[in-house]
């Protein structure tokens, strides 16, 4: 079980103070986005010990076995002109988390984070607009604690902080840090210059710029060499007709130039 009195210990900041944790939930996101509909405050947290049906990017199913890993969707009410840096203030967060637990990390765009080219961590944004006016924003995090064991089909591309360190670590330690280091880039975001956050994501990514990279998108793929973000986030490639910014889509090959 999650132990929320020691979450509560560990946790630092606003974020999480107000918190909703469940043994089982079909999907933290879901239910982040139910309590949201129904104006719940800025802050609030929605974790499970397990999801039935944890969604991925692209309609994928994420991976919740009980009990060890970290499923959490914590419910943002920002400014629409923030919006832009969220998904990547959530890969940067975990990047910085897993720091001090002594893991080094690379941000592969938009928002996984991978450790000896396993993923670790994944990001699911979903935001609600009503008559063109941002109503929230849900940010779910699945982060890869202390699995050992994952199902064949993911052995070659997950990884989890225990199978990495060989230390197993407390998932509330972890989701505690997570937080603060969320919280901190969170209450700084309308300071910060668009051009001086895409230099910061880029020390943090092998992937970012200068990187040979195929994109898999859902009728294409896109072959080129990668140039950094755009102003919306979106992957700048170099392809042989030019370059193109890219929105969506998975980069499924990578070699550095
Ligand atoms: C990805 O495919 O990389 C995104 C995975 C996001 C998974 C997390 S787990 C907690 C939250 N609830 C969900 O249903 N999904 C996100």
């Amino acid at each position: 079980m999650f132990d929320v009195v020691d979450f509560q210990r560990r946790r630092r900041g606003k974020l999480g103070e107000e918190l909703y944790c469940f043994e089982r939930l079909e999907s933290t996101n879901l239910t982040a986005e139910k309590l949201a509909r129904n104006g719940i405050a800025e802050g609030t947290l929605v974790i499970a010990g397990t999801q039935t049906a944890g969604r991925g990017r692209k309609g994928r199913v994420w991976h919740s076995p009980p009990g060890v890993n970290l499923y959490c969707s914590l419910i943002l009410r920002p400014r629409a002109q923030d919006l832009v840096y969220l998904p990547f203030l959530a890969g940067l967060a975990v990047v910085r988390s897993l720091k001090s637990f002594g893991l080094e990390t690379d941000l592969k765009w938009p928002n996984d984070v991978l450790v000896n080219g396993k993923k670790i961590c994944g990001v699911l944004i979903h935001t609600s607009m009503e008559e063109n006016v941002l109503r929230f924003a849900v940010i779910g995090c699945g982060i890869n604690i202390n699995e050992t064991a994952f199902p064949a089909e993911l052995e070659t591309v997950a990884t989890s902080i225990l199978l990495e360190t060989g230390a197993s670590v407390s998932r509330e330690a972890v989701l505690a840090s997570f937080l603060l280091e969320f919280e901190k880039m969170y209450e700084t975001v309308h300071d910060l210059d668009w051009r001086d956050f895409c230099r910061l994501l880029e020390q943090h990514s092998t992937m970012l710029r200068g990187c040979a990279v195929q994109i898999d998108q859902k009728d294409t793929i896109i072959e080129g060499t990668t140039q950094g973000l755009d102003a919306y986030g979106g992957l700048i490639v170099e392809t042989k007709t030019g370059p193109r910014a890219v929105y969506a889509g998975e980069i499924t090959a990578c070699r550095k130039k």
